[in-house]
């Protein structure tokens, strides 16, 4: 039966909204942990001796070429601290991330690996890349004058280290193959430039059958007897992702794949558990010195 409507208006006190329950901070916290606990009852168990394992087989399989380990967003979900640290306690060279802030979050983690940023800096960015001493990647001739504007405000002596970007294909980011020479015709004019890492990025590296992967390597390497040699040994060199690291490990080099891998990467004989494991290198941009 519906309730009688009421003969007067509700009284001023009725009609004002109930005084919100002081929540502090932490139980709200924990409110929405529990929340998002109920929504996504979903969660990773991340094994980091099976990171270590996979990252050993991998090493033993680039023989001399070293590894810049990705662990953009988290890691990849797999909690980028973690995994950073204990890449770097196995001897990876550098680590990447994509925006500053992820590199801010491992500097503050006690991370100590150098590290490369591969987005893009905005001018207002570039204080704190060197505050956290995280290289950025120079993806074209605009953020390149950028660059130089920033270091020519260093105090005397003092350099601006970064890695520059090829685009060889990727179509995405990098200078343009016909805007090499003007990249580095400004990095020479400018000595506080300190061009420390060339790098580019393969389009479909997964794809093991496509004609792309080696076109670009061509052109990668035709990029590089434009460093002078002793630059060319100095600066790090690096272009294979994940996908490239087993199948073209002499990707970057210029070197063809060798030839008993022209299918799906061949981990040698034992190593095939280890790199199954639930934990890989998501990201390991191989680096060839
Ligand atoms: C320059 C560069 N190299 C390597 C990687 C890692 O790629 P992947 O996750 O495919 O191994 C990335 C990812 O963003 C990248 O930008």
């Amino acid at each position: 039966m519906a309730r009688p409507l009421p003969e007067t208006a509700p009284s001023e006190a009725t009609r004002r909204p109930e005084p919100a329950q002081p929540v502090s901070e932490v139980s709200e916290r924990r409110d929405n942990e529990e929340l998002a606990e109920l929504l996504r009852p979903a969660w990773a168990d991340v094994d980091l001796d099976a990171l270590a394992a996979n990252y050993r087989a991998l090493t033993r399989r680039l023989g001399a070429t070293g590894v810049v380990a990705v662990v953009k967003a988290d890691g990849y979900g797999h909690g980028a601290a973690r995994v950073t640290r204990r890449l770097e306690e196995l001897g990876a060279e550098m680590a990447a991330v994509a925006l500053l802030e992820e590199g801010a979050a491992l500097r503050r983690a006690g991370v100590a690996l150098p590290l490369l940023a591969v987005g893009p800096a905005s001018p207002v960015q570039m204080p704190l890349y060197r505050r956290y001493r995280i290289q950025p990647t120079v993806s074209g001739l605009d953020q390149l004058a950028h660059w130089r504007q920033w270091a020519r405000g260093l105090p005397r002596g003092e350099r601006q280290p970064f890695h520059l970007k090829v685009d060889t294909g990727m179509s995405r980011l990098g200078v343009a193959l016909d805007e090499v020479a003007e990249a580095l015709a400004t990095i020479r004019a400018e000595p506080a430039l300190d061009l420390v890492g060339v790098l580019s990025h393969f389009a479909e590296a997964e794809d093991l059958e496509t004609s792309h992967n080696r076109e670009q390597e061509a052109r990668f390497a035709g990029v590089l007897p434009r460093l002078p040699a002793d630059e060319r040994r100095r600066v790090r060199v690096h272009l294979a992702n994940s996908a490239a690291a087993l199948p073209r490990p002499g990707a970057g080099a210029g070197q063809p794949p060798p030839a008993t891998s022209p299918g799906a990467a061949p981990i040698e004989a034992g190593e095939e558990e280890a790199a199954a494991g639930p934990a890989t290198v998501e990201a390991a941009a191989a680096e060839f010195l």
